[in-house]
């Protein structure tokens, strides 16, 4: 194979391989197969690795291709994206709009035992810019945060409220999309839904008009289960009210259009107009410390601002597949237009 590799962010360094005459998927996965121990090691160091060039053109040559590198792949999913199931463990990563952004996150960061691996895979590459999948180093971004908003985030511990729709709950209009609780959970049926949250920790409360509200805490940082590497890990940056117009902010910065410039003021109103009329409890997503209190908005942004220096974007290529270890590299996604199709499988 050929190795190069590539830079980002503050000193990241991704390897990438690619073949070195004409290897396809099948050999691809035959190299994957024995050489899973140093790819471990690569994924442990780095954080990611790149395969790009071996034609991955299907779902399932993907799912050949994770299954190569992890073969216990799993297919429960308990985050907030909408996804469709392409195979049995290849998933669309999200159903969210383009115009919405994914901000930087460990996968289910906030779950007991979220996935340890990652993989991503570009069937339709967009074009004309945008649709990246950003990835950051979460040990770096836990080295740099100032002491003081550390410590802070440390003592104080993240407890995150999510309200879901439900099924008879009706029609409501949501510019975000998200998905409802019998989507989420894939049941209708209350009693297992309220068994699954109790598994994950999640406090499960009904409310009028067939609503879930979820309340989860979770520590800010946390240690990798084998090189015990402390990482930033968790979902403010996601959950937190003020997160979309602060990440739009961001991304009209880098992409100078119209439209991030038209949703950002659009997403700093709605998010305004929310802090003024509604109680937190009944935000659609929100973070504050766990005994409630609000976290400051300029410790958020000094997150943020850690986390955007440390990025590394890279357009994607159809077939490229990247291998993520969940415990030390977030992800997230730039907004595009026209099609884009990266599909999602994890360990
Ligand atoms: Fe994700």
């Amino acid at each position: 194979m050929r190795r190069s590799e590539l830079t980002g962010g503050q000193g990241t360094v991704i390897p990438v391989f690619g073949p070195d005459g004409d290897d396809g998927v099948a050999g691809l996965c035959a190299w994957l197969e024995g050489e899973r121990g140093a790819l471990a090691g690569l994924l442990r160091e780095h954080g990611a690795v790149l395969l790009r060039g071996f034609g991955v053109r299907a779902p399932i040559d993907f799912e050949r291709v994770a299954q190569a590198l992890e073969p216990d792949l799993k297919n429960e999913y308990l985050g907030t994206s909408p996804r469709d199931a392409l195979t049995t463990y290849v998933f669309s990563a999200s159903e969210l709009p383009p115009y919405y952004p994914i901000p930087q996150h460990c996968e289910m960061s906030f779950l007991r035992e979220p996935p340890r691996r990652l993989f991503f895979s570009c069937m339709v590459a967009p074009q004309g810019g945008g649709g990246e999948t950003p990835l950051c180093d979460f040990r770096r971004v836990a080295a740099a945060l100032d002491p003081a908003v550390k410590e802070r985030f440390v003592r104080g511990g993240i407890r995150i409220i999510r309200n879901y729709n439900g099924p008879a709950g009706g029609g409501r209009f949501d510019l975000w999309k998200l998905k409802r609780w019998d989507e989420m959970f894939q049941t209708h049926d209350r009693a297992v839904v309220e068994e699954k949250c109790a598994e994950q920790g999640f406090v499960a409360e009904w409310g009028p008009g067939d609503k879930l509200r979820l309340i989860s805490e979770q520590e800010a940082l946390r240690a990798h289960p084998e090189t015990g590497a402390v990482a930033w890990f968790n979902h403010v940056q996601v959950f937190h009210q003020s997160a979309a117009a602060a990440e739009l902010r961001r991304i009209h910065d880098r992409q100078h259009d119209l439209r991030s410039l038209l949703l950002t003021q659009v997403a700093r109103l709605v998010s305004g107009l929310r802090r003024r009329v509604s109680d937190p409890e009944a935000l659609p997503m929100h973070c504050t410390y766990r005994d409630g209190r609000e976290i400051p908005e300029a410790d958020l942004e000094h997150v943020r601002e850690v986390i955007w220096r440390n990025l590394v974007a890279f357009p994607w290529q159809q077939g490229d597949v990247v291998a993520i270890d969940n415990f030390s590299m977030s992800h997230g996604r730039l907004p595009y237009r026209g099609p884009r199709q990266v599909v999602v499988a994890w360990a």
